[in-house]
């Protein structure tokens, strides 16, 4: 019986493959090899490495999945969001091995996926808020309980990650910047400096992080040498101000919107003040709120595969001669 889908995901800086049981969701296989040592002394993804890097480590993952290529119903991989050139790593991968064992395509959006990571291991459901936080996007949506998608808001220039991205690349810290600007706060001992909240007088629920980038530009700026205890002071700032603009927001989508389940995804929800904070608020508005498990909060090939399996069911399939990163196929309009 041919049950399993072969996901593959490479929209940025990760090079991961997996495989799914379409019926029972048990992951059968997964591998992820990260790119970060690469990028690291770059302070950021520098994507002609990452198209290079890819199309060495997925052919090494994929090697080691030969002996389930009988077993496959389908191939999908991330069609966008992303890196173009690392997208088109994965896709070409993906359409070649689907042209090879001669199965059906499956192209799942990168922002479905995470939201599938959510259901890894429970019963998936719709109808609920969204709040996406990765080094790409800020974005709270809507779903309906058919799976339509309404953007409430999002940001309007840097994304929540990339700012701790950015941050950890002013203070040479090196990328990616979430995990070490978060455990470098945790160390602060002094905790005088403050950042303003920003957008606090906007009616509207729209995120912004590039002025509370450019106000660590400039704290950095005040100092001769940033010492160990300074970094951790301004980095302990840094992420009170950026968690509480979120929540400031969040807050304000809250009081007109009655959302039984909230869901919460994307690499940078793995941050442990972002969820504290978060359980207060959806504790406050007697809301359930929903998280991935940490391990699969940033960019993995089970999500996609679980987005696929759901996709498979519903018989949403593309041709493989489809130019999938084509603009008219940009759009996240819906989760199957
Ligand atoms: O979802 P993801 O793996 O890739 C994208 O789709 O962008 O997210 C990666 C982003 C990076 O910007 C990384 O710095 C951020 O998530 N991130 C964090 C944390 N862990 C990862 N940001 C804040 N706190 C964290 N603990
Ligand atoms: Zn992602």
């Amino acid at each position: 019986m041919r049950e399993l889908i072969l996901a593959i995901e490479s929209s940025c800086d990760d090079s991961c493959v997996a495989i799914m049981d379409k019926r029972s969701f048990k992951p059968v296989f997964e591998r992820k090899i990260s790119q970060e040592k690469e990028h690291f002394k770059f302070g950021g993804v520098v994507p002609e490495l990452a198209a290079r890097l890819h199309t060495k480590a997925l052919l090494d993952i994929l090697e080691l999945t030969k002996p389930y290529f009988s077993k496959l119903c389908a191939v999908s991989v991330t069609s966008e969001p992303g890196l173009s050139v690392s997208l088109v790593s994965g896709i070409t991968m993906a359409k070649t091995l689907a042209l090879s064992l001669n199965l059906p395509l499956i192209a799942v959006n990168h922002l479905a996926g995470h939201f599938y990571s959510l259901f890894l291991e429970q019963e998936a459901c719709f109808d609920m808020g969204v709040l996406l936080v990765s080094g790409g996007h800020t974005l709270c949506f809507k779903l309906d309980e058919k799976g339509a998608v309404s953007v409430l808001a999002q940001s309007l220039d840097d994304s929540f990650g990339e700012s701790f991205d950015k941050v950890a690349k002013m203070m040479s810290l090196g990328y990616p910047g979430g995990v070490v600007v978060e455990n470098l706060a945790l160390k602060a001992v002094q905790k005088n400096v403050h950042f303003s909240l920003p957008m606090l007088h906007s009616k509207e629920p729209d995120f912004s992080f590039s002025g509370l980038k450019n106000a660590v530009r400039l704290e950095i700026l005040k100092h001769e040498r940033l010492d160990e205890g300074l970094k951790s002071e301004i980095a302990y700032a840094f992420e009170e101000c950026a968690t509480a603009h979120l929540l400031n927001k969040l807050e304000k989508i809250f009081s007109t919107q009655r959302f039984k389940k909230f869901g919460v995804v994307g690499g940078a929800s793995a941050n442990l003040k972002l969820r504290a904070k978060l359980e207060a608020l959806c504790k406050k508005y007697e809301c359930e709120l929903l998280l991935a498990p940490l391990k699969y909060c940033s960019d993995n090939a089970l999500m996609i595969a679980r987005a696929a399996c759901a996709m498979y069911d519903k018989g949403v399939f593309v041709d493989i001669k489809d130019d999938i990163l084509s603009p008219k196929n940009r759009h996240f309009e819906r989760i199957y």
